[in-house]
């Protein structure tokens, strides 16, 4: 099992270029079951949740080509499996995005409940619910989704929760349904924009993405198109993280700093200085840094992927930062490896009260989940003497090859296989 070792107290310094973005891929990737027609796609990330999807729809029938440059064709002209396996959908829970594509464009579809994974319970009760809104007939049964419907029907849909694959999922089902699709207290992430803005090129008349209130008129097929995915917002503000944490002076290339201008605004409030042009973001971290309270929330609020980021820089920032986790009720699991790199924070349930200290101190550390693990490289980069970081596979997850775009910063961090 590969681990990341650091050798923390270098300010970062350079220019870095992000990737696109993960959770606009992935669903977007799966839009490509809508149509017989080949979709092109530029800018995927090359990650290994990326892969995981490109095996589940190659399994389905799809023809998938990737390029080294993140240049995906996909041919669904024969999509005669619709089935997503638990020996997939377990080891990357976003599998259920195939779920509304299928039944839309073959009728049936058998998805592997996700199951719970380390940050909460992760229900999808809101899919199946607008699915069955649709007409869809489905039963829960042996652990899978067993759904089927000759042709889903435009209806008015308001989710009980905001949930940001839940509304992709049902924006696509409805692009093939007979009639128009409200789709109310929807996501509003750009994740969700980028898709609307896929399916829009491959003939979908969506009205209100971004919005709370989406409406979606069915049309009989879609056509193939190209797009480049939008850029990576959450790896971004991890970089702008990890250079207003280390002191750093580093230009992000590539970026859409419109898709997390609250991540821009926070950190400025912890003292960060950080200009922004149109396709890229300067942060400097030359002042001391300044305790900043967080509450997550959906878009356009400050995100939850970037709460664990957030913390690391809080437990060097003069004052006590409380940062309350609202979206995953299990969300604070890096905490307890913050604290053996010696930072200084107390949990009551899902609020974490972060008191600055002058010094982290290197130690062995263990990821727990993606996010948690952008969090303990940043605190391995700010900390004194040498991090072990262990079970990095969960941040390949969602990160290209984030140590050699550390190292072309300064960082001094290698990959030990
Ligand atoms: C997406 O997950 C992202 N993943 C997550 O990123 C992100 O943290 C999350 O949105 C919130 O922004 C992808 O886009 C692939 P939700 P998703 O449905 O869609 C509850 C990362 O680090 N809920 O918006 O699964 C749920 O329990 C990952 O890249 C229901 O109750 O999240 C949660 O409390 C982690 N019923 C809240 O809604 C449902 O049917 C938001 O979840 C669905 C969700």
């Amino acid at each position: 099992m590969d681990k990341l070792v650091i050798h923390g107290g270098v300010p970062l310094e350079g220019r870095v270029r992000v990737s696109g973005a993960k959770n606009a891929a992935l669903p977007i990737l799966c839009a490509a079951l809508l149509t017989r027609e080949r979709v092109t796609l530029t800018n995927v990330p090359r990650l290994n949740d990326v892969r995981t999807m490109q095996s589940l729809l190659s399994q389905m029938g799809v023809r998938v080509h990737a390029t080294d440059a993140g240049t995906v064709t996909l041919d669904a002209s024969n999509v005669d499996w619709p089935l997503a396996p638990y020996e997939l959908v377990k080891t990357m829970r976003a599998s259920i995005l195939a779920l509304g594509p299928l039944l839309a464009r073959t009728g049936e579809a058998r998805v592997s409940l996700p199951g719970g994974c380390a940050i909460g319970l992760r229900p999808v009760d809101q899919h199946v619910k607008g699915l069955q809104a649709m007409g869809a007939d489905i039963d829960l049964t042996h652990g899978y989704i067993n759904a089927r419907a000759s042709r889903l029907k435009g209806t008015r849909f308001a989710f009980d929760v905001v949930t940001v694959t839940g509304t992709e999922n049902l924006m696509m089902a409805a692009a093939l349904a007979d009639g128009t699709t409200t789709l109310a207290n929807a996501a509003r992430e750009p994740e969700v924009v980028d898709l609307a803005g896929c399916l829009i090129a491959m003939g979908a008349k969506i009205d209100g993405a971004g919005t709370g209130c989406i409406v979606v008129e069915g049309v009989p097929e879609l056509h193939g198109a190209t797009h480049a995915v939008m850029p990576d917002r959450i790896e971004t503000g991890t970089f702008v993280a990890a250079a207003a944490a280390t002191h750093g002076d580093v230009v992000i290339d590539g970026a859409e700093p419109g898709s997390l201008m609250t991540v821009i605004d926070k950190l400025r409030e912890a003292g960060a200085d950080i200009n922004v042009a149109d396709r890229s973001i300067h942060v400097r971290g030359n002042g001391a840094l300044r305790a900043a309270n967080v509450r997550t929330a959906p878009y356009p609020a400050f995100p939850t992927d970037m709460q664990a980021q957030f913390m690391a820089l809080a437990t060097r920032a003069h004052g006590a930062s409380v940062i309350t986790e609202t979206i995953f009720e299990n969300r604070m699991m890096h905490v307890q490896e913050l604290l053996r790199l010696g930072a200084d924070i107390e949990v009551e349930g899902s609020t974490a009260v972060v008191k600055g200290v002058d010094r982290l101190t290197g130690a062995n550390v263990m990821a727990t989940d993606l996010r948690a693990s952008a969090c303990l490289v940043i605190a391995g980069l700010v900390a004194d003497g040498e991090t072990t970081i262990d079970r990095i596979y969960h941040l390949d997850r969602g990160y290209e090859r984030i140590e050699d775009k550390l190292s072309a910063l300064g960082a001094r961090i290698e990959r030990v296989r």
